[in-house]
């Protein structure tokens, strides 16, 4: 076993100075139990936690290192980028590159702004979307996380679909009325909701890929299906590829599926570890954002030019290296090994995958297609049985997200010799 002493040390001392001990909830292990291990450095696809134990990380801080901890060319360009100053709070040339590799390669960003987070670049977009079509109301799906702007903290109660539940504490009852619920996969569901609301609703906000209830692919014929009825009914699509966008392809999951959405928010890859989230669009709906318009939004450390630099390495490394075939092939030889794993030791588990991204279904798939693609068809033994697994894999050192509704990413400094060290704890987690 691991030593924790120094983790445990410090948990005690984060909780009495901090709610939960962290600073985004998933962080505090509630959803496995345990204490979190506090992490002191980390490199390639490592992490070392202040006990000195090391960990194979598929967390990878969420999505945003696609390249791995400590990527050398994001790291030439952030120390050459601090060398010049870290915030001017003014216009600068940084940002400007940013946006045109971004406009130059994306069609449907004619326009772009940087934020600091995905929240941000979500709650921006929502704004000018409400701004844009004079309506009120916005459309999302159950188990969709877009951040936590109050009116994203709503989902839909089992049953209730159409029924706005507060998620969060804090979220006005008039807010969160003006936030639809639609379950995911059900076309037949969101057309009802166009009918009923159609003129009401500003825009449906999706992400492409959802992943974060679990990884829940949807087809793209559901994915065309919910852009029509938007369409049909004068409301924007606003495609969230925050954790999408750059990772599943440069152009994100529209140029895979072929979607060109109105309005679309980036985070995670896009600021290669650094706090950048962005939205962009149409130019004339961008242009209803001020100075240009009357839409406001504004920041002070918006486009930071530490953070402009880390991203614009990140995405030209993208754009003129060759990664995407070769991560998702490495990610689906590893799910496959996992199933048969899985098969051998007699355990229930489909392993979930999309481009880098996998997520393992611990228990009995009962859906016609085989595929987990809602909230309601994850099986009631995911929590408990993930928990398990987790601290099982963590003591054999692979560091997984500490919830079994997240999902695990793939970075191109993830080489055979650490999935072979994930294969090799899984099977021992599974023989446990
Ligand atoms: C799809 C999606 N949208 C928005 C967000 C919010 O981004 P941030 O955590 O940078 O505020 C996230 C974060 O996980 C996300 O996955």
């Amino acid at each position: 076993m691991f030593k924790t002493h120094e983790s445990e040390t410090l948990f005690d001392r984060a909780r009495r100075v901090s709610p939960g001990g962290v600073h985004s909830p998933v962080r505090a292990f509630r959803g496995v139990g345990g204490v979190p291990r506090f992490i002191r450095s980390a490199k390639g696809a490592e992490l070392e936690d202040v006990d000195g134990n090391r960990y194979v990380d598929f967390c990878m801080s969420w999505g945003p290192l696609l390249f791995g901890h400590q990527d050398e060319d994001v790291a030439a360009a952030v120390h050459a980028a601090i060398g010049r100053g870290w915030s001017y709070g003014t216009a600068e040339p940084y940002s400007l590159e940013l946006a045109e590799l971004i406009t130059r390669e994306i069609p449907w960003v004619e326009k772009i702004r940087f934020v600091n987070s995905g929240t941000e670049a979500v709650m921006s977009a929502l704004r000018l979307a409400r701004a844009a079509t004079g309506r009120n109301k916005i459309l999302k799906f159950e188990g969709c996380y877009h951040g936590h702007a109050d009116s994203m903290l709503v989902r839909a109660g089992s049953g209730l679909a159409e029924m706005p539940v507060p998620d969060s504490a804090g979220v006005t009852a008039s807010t969160a009325a003006d936030t639809l619920v639609a379950p995911l996969r059900d076309l037949p569901a969101v057309k009802a909701i166009f009918e009923r609301h159609g003129r009401e609703i500003a825009a449906v906000i999706v992400e492409p890929v959802p992943a974060n209830n679990g990884l829940l692919p949807q087809t793209e014929e559901f994915l065309k299906g919910v852009a029509s009825a938007a369409r049909a009914s004068g409301a924007l699509l606003i495609l969230d590829e925050v954790i999408t966008g750059f990772r599943v392809a440069f152009g994100g999951m529209a140029a895979r599926a072929g979607i060109t959405p109105d309005l679309v928010t980036y985070g995670k890859v896009i600021g290669g570890g650094f706090p950048v989230g962005a939205y962009g669009g149409r130019a004339d709906l961008m242009d209803r954002i001020a100075p240009m318009g009357p839409v406001y939004q504004a920041g002070t450390l918006s486009a930071n030019p530490v953070a402009m630099a880390a991203g614009l390495a990140m995405l030209k490394k993208l754009k003129h290296g060759n990664f995407y075939n070769a991560l998702e092939n490495a990610t689906e030889g590893l799910a496959s090994e996992m199933e048969k794993i899985a098969a051998h030791a007699g355990a229930r588990v489909k392993v979930q995958r999309f481009s880098s991204m996998f997520w393992a279904v611990m228990g009995d798939v009962k859906t016609d297609d085989g595929v987990v693609r809602a909230v309601s068809e994850i099986p009631s033994t995911q929590k408990e049985v993930y928990a398990k697994s987790f601290h099982r894999m963590l003591g054999h050192g692979i560091y997984l997200a500490p919830s079994g509704y997240e999902v695990s990413f793939l970075s191109a400094a993830h080489e055979r010799r650490h999935l072979d060290a994930f294969l090799s704890a899984f099977k021992g987690a599974l023989g446990a």
